[in-house]
């Protein structure tokens, strides 16, 4: 695939095309990318390449003419003109799929306020942004184009298959990744990755990303899928990973973000549930802040429906020991709702000799 960037920054492109699979496939001959300073195609003695806006307003505008020159330099051929800009068609995996086929890709990336409309209308470019904010430039854009679509360029990636897990490639986001050491900081590893057993984890992985896809952007879930009731294991799983990060970081951002906004929270049956997110992350605070340190272990034992069962064992240590401090067996029930939050947890405390 040749692809050929026209900015007034070329030195951008410099250590993104030299490293990593860019550089590999550029080195390797698979890709052929060429940088071009659009300033080179300016004719007066300046190298002219901005001017004042027509209709007045603060800010300079990319002229029309060296952006026209520097891509009829190029020569000609069946190619397609792309103008990074913020006003574009969002960049997508679909589009990226779309671009992958293309045999010959120009990027013409804007600096100031813009580029002069007819850019755009008599190249002709198609104006592509790559999400719902503004950049100083469309170098880091062309750089995200171009990496998502040489991507998926034969021989740039080396085992193929791992694309197509990827996500979004089934407008799913990709399952949970995890590698050595199988227990890190508390938190281990699902028993079912490790098991050896083939179909397992393949169910487990797609479980986990259909309830990652459901937490973290329920917009791409099918309406029918997401009004089924919430049954699956991976999502218990991850919603008990997040919890003990949660209680690690102490984050009221991401312990908040375990529950729904009504959601209640027994820490034992028989206290005062905290009610409703805030009571949640206040309350949840307010227990960290005692002194002492606490170890976790827990096991998701069962799921039926949208409820989770899980075992713990926990270990309060605190300088002088107290009534609350000890090691301890927990019961855990959570209610997930269809987000992925807790819409419900039940917790029992058992002292380890009881
Ligand atoms: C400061 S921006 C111009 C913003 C423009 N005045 C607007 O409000 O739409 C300068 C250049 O950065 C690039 N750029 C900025 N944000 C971008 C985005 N989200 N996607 C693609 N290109 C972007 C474009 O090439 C643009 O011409």
């Amino acid at each position: 695939m040749r692809v050929d960037v026209l900015t007034l920054f070329p030195g951008i492109f410099e250590g993104p095309l030299r490293e990593s699979l860019l550089g590999r496939g550029i080195s390797s001959g698979v890709l052929d990318v060429r940088v071009h300073d659009i300033r080179d195609h300016a004719t007066d003695r300046h190298r002219t390449t901005d001017d004042t806006s027509f209709g007045g307003g603060p800010g300079m505008v990319m002229k029309p003419e060296p952006v026209f020159a520097a891509v009829e330099s190029l020569g000609p051929g069946d190619r397609r003109v792309i103008l990074l800009s913020p006003a574009g068609r969002r960049l997508d995996q679909a589009l990226v799929r779309e671009l992958a086929t293309e045999p010959w890709l120009v990027l013409v990336c804007g600096r100031y306020e813009g580029v002069d409309e007819r850019v755009a209308e008599g190249l002709p470019a198609e104006e592509v942004s790559i999400g719902d904010y503004v950049l100083s430039g469309g170098e880091i854009p062309a750089l995200v184009v171009l990496e998502a679509v040489t991507r998926l360029v034969p021989g740039v990636v080396g085992r193929e298959e791992s694309l197509e897990r990827e996500s979004f490639e089934s407008s799913m986001l990709d399952h949970p990744h995890y590698t050595r050491p199988r227990e890190f900081r508390g938190m281990a590893v699902p028993d079912v990755l490790v098991s050896g057993h083939h179909g397992e984890v393949e169910r487990w992985r797609r479980e986990a990303a259909q309830a990652k896809t459901r937490r973290n952007r329920p917009d791409l879930v099918p309406v029918s899928e997401g009004s089924e009731t919430m049954a699956d294991r991976p999502a218990i799983d991850d919603w008990v990973g997040r919890y003990v990060r949660a209680w690690e970081s102490n984050d009221p951002g991401a312990i908040g973000d375990l529950f729904t906004e009504d959601a209640t929270y027994f820490t034992a049956p028989h206290r005062e549930p905290w009610r409703g997110r805030d009571e949640i992350v206040a309350g949840w605070i307010g227990r960290k802040d005692d002194p002492g340190t606490w170890l976790f272990r827990f096991e998701v034992v069962g799921v039926d429906g949208d409820v989770g069962f899980v075992r713990g064992w926990t270990e309060y240590t605190v300088p002088v020991p107290d009534a609350d401090s000890g090691r301890f067996g927990n019961l855990w029930q959570i209610r997930l709702s269809e987000d992925g939050r807790c819409s419900e947890f039940i917790e029992w405390w058992m002292a380890e000799d009881t």
